[in-house]
């Protein structure tokens, strides 16, 4: 059943290809740029009528939460919040009435999750639910669902259902965004389009960063701590990183936004600590292109502490390269649409350090793969 890999989670993270290709199909027109959704009870005017969104999720689905936060402000131009579900409920939330609720969960059957689309619905707020199983207890509260195709996931560790995620919320993004006309037909077709080259594109990862990410555990698994930094829609990236080395090979990491290493923890260079970089950039996009000049500089803080970087980059960044000790590379495309390519390397170095250390990558200590209970 694991159809020929040692692990569940090397299996999913190899599907992803596949992941991406069924959340996407069916939903966009690759003729005209148009997404469609036929499986909601909100009307296209509700929609349109929509003030914000507000994000409830935990754990790796909340990672897609806040990468999901950026698409839809960027294409849409409507206000996100973000919020933890295990949160949310706590701190007597006051959404409006004409705000949307979107629910991230893998399982459909995370408590706080659940606990959280009640309460948006207590108060008035109707729901939309980006899950992965058919029938779970969150899409039967929501008045629509976006199923994530990624089929089953076994590993403990999210990987596929994560991609997947981050698809949906870049189509759902593009579908409001169409709706409330802030994208012209060219653009939704040139993103469409970028959309439907990303399963090849990540094939190209699969191919080329396994080797590398194998090569960097031999060399870092036996670090006592790793920080992972990215900007902007790459900071949540950073984030995942992190939670993936932390859940399967138990060395401490952090995710950090790139830009607050100054107020703090630049103390905790040194030789020894391994940081992980996301510096990649869409060069079409300026805003991008600055962000990642931004990064250059951090990672120079970086490495004269004497901190060992390794950057995940665009093919062909010879600037990073000669600046860093390692590079990862990943196929170029649209800013928004990164975060899906960043993520591969970061779940395979997690899993290669995680097989080197001898940890059971597919059932980690003290963790369930859904979590029932509040
Ligand atoms: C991490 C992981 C967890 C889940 C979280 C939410 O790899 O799997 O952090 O993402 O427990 O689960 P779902 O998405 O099922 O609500």
């Amino acid at each position: 059943e694991k159809a020929g890999y040692k692990h569940f989670m090397l299996k999913e993270i190899n599907e992803q290809p596949r992941a991406i290709r069924d959340t996407t199909l069916g939903r966009v027109s690759l003729d005209t740029g148009k997404v469609f959704f036929d499986e909601f009870n909100i009307s296209e005017d509700e929609f349109r009528k929509t003030t914000g969104i507000t994000i409830a999720a935990c754990g790796t689905s909340w990672h897609a939460g806040l990468a999901g936060k950026f698409m839809i402000e960027r294409l849409a131009r409507l206000p996100v919040d973000v919020d933890y579900a295990s949160e949310y409920r706590y701190r007597d939330p006051i959404p409006n009435p004409t705000d949307l609720g979107l629910l991230i969960t893998q399982s459909g059957e995370t408590a706080d999750t659940i606990a959280a689309q009640q309460e948006l619905i207590a108060k008035g707020s109707k729901t939309i639910a980006i899950c992965n199983v058919v029938g779970s207890a969150v899409t039967r509260l929501a008045a629509g669902t976006i199923t994530t195709n990624a089929g089953p996931e076994i590993g403990v560790a999210s990987t596929k259902a994560f991609s997947a995620q981050l698809t949906a919320l870049f189509t759902f993004a593009l579908y409001l965004a169409q709706l409330r006309g802030t994208v012209t037909d060219e653009q939704s077709l040139a993103l469409v389009t970028e959309l439907a080259r990303i399963p090849a594109k990540l094939e190209e990862v699969l191919r080329t960063a396994d080797d590398v990410c194998c090569k960097l555990a031999k060399e870092f698994s036996t670090a006592r701590d790793f920080l992972f930094l990215g900007r902007g829609i790459h900071y949540p990236i950073a984030l995942e990183g992190a939670l993936k080395l932390k859940e399967i090979s138990y060395i401490h990491a952090e995710g950090y936004p790139a830009g607050e290493m100054k107020h703090g923890p630049n103390a905790l260079i040194d030789e020894t600590l391994p940081v992980v970089v996301i510096a990649t950039k869409d060069p079409s996009d300026p805003s991008s292109v600055l962000k990642y000049e931004k990064t250059l500089s951090n990672i120079q803080e970086v490495t004269a502490r004497s901190g060992r970087v390794i950057a995940i980059a665009i093919e062909g960044d010879h600037e990073i390269s000669q600046l860093v000790e390692h590079t990862i590379c990943i196929p170029p495309t649209h800013e928004l649409l990164l975060p899906i390519l960043e993520v591969v390397p970061l779940q395979l170095l997690a899993y290669h350090i995680a097989v080197r250390r001898g940890c059971d990558v597919d059932q980690p200590r003290n963790l369930a793969k859904s979590v029932t209970v509040e």
